[in-house]
């Protein structure tokens, strides 16, 4: 049985925004209203059909919506969560969208606010924090942990037991090994492969990942230069 539809506003009218759109139409679950932009150049303007109400402080006309934060990274969701609870926004005004492609197995969770797109795979014991945002055809495996404020980009993949702290990023089709952890608010690059702890607030690419500015990508550049 399914309950009454509740509306929904997106907060940010990004790209994510008319991807967790495009997730929802295929249910009855909410009715979209529309966006809330603080960008001057969409105000007025109309977005996949659906209005830009107004800015993010326009919150105030629609009480009894439910919403969905769509800033791509992370920190910048928690920026825009911590404005509308100044603005007396409650935790349980959160929804939480999932891609009806998605299977949650009993034993895995999803926080509010989360975002969880088309594809997806959790396998068992998965946990998705508040306001995560998990992209097309992520595969997470056994007991891996998405704080609240992780992303990760289409195609990531992590091996078992893997935990992304509060606010990091994971680029699109990046690798990580089983048992690893990834720091608050760091960033893995598209298409790396992680073989241990990637620390707090750093950015990391490459295969295997390393940070960006060590001299270990210079040596690796070297190498490829002497090779041609
Ligand atoms: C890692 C990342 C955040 C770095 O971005 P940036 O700070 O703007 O870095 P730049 O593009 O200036 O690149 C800096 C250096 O890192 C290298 N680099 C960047 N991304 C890399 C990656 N994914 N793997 C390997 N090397 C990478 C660049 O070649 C460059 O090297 P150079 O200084 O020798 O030329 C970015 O490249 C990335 O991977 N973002 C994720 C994108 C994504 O998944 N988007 C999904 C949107 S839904």
């Amino acid at each position: 049985m399914t309950g009454p539809s509740r509306e929904l506003i997106f907060v940010a009218a990004s790209g994510l925004a008319r991807e967790a759109l495009s997730a929802i139409r295929a249910q009855d679950a909410f009715t979209a209203v529309g966006f809330l932009d603080d960008s001057a150049s969409l105000a007025g303007a109309t977005v996949d059909g659906l209005p830009v109400l107004g800015p993010t402080s326009a919150i105030v006309k629609f009480p009894a919506a439910q919403i969905v934060v769509c800033a791509g990274r992370g920190v910048v969701r928690e920026q825009i969560v911590d404005r509308l609870t100044a603005l007396g926004v409650s935790q349980e005004r959160y929804a939480t969208l999932i891609d009806p492609t998605v299977n949650i197995p009993p034993g895995c969770e999803v926080g509010a606010g989360a975002i969880v797109l088309g594809g997806v795979r959790l396998t068992t014991a998965v946990s998705i924090g508040r306001h995560a945002v998990v992209m097309p055809n992520v595969t997470l495996t056994h007991d891996c942990v998405l704080e609240d404020f992780a992303t990760a980009c289409a195609g990531v993949t992590l091996g078992g037991n893997v935990l992304i702290q509060r606010g990091a990023y994971l680029g699109m089709n990046a690798s990580v090994r089983q048992g690893t952890v990834v720091g608050a608010a760091a960033t893995l690059g598209m298409g790396s492969a992680l073989l241990g702890d990637l620390p707090a607030g750093q950015t990391w690419a490459g295969v295997p990942a390393r940070p960006l500015d060590l001299p270990g990508i210079e040596t690796k550049k070297l190498h490829l230069e002497r090779g041609r």
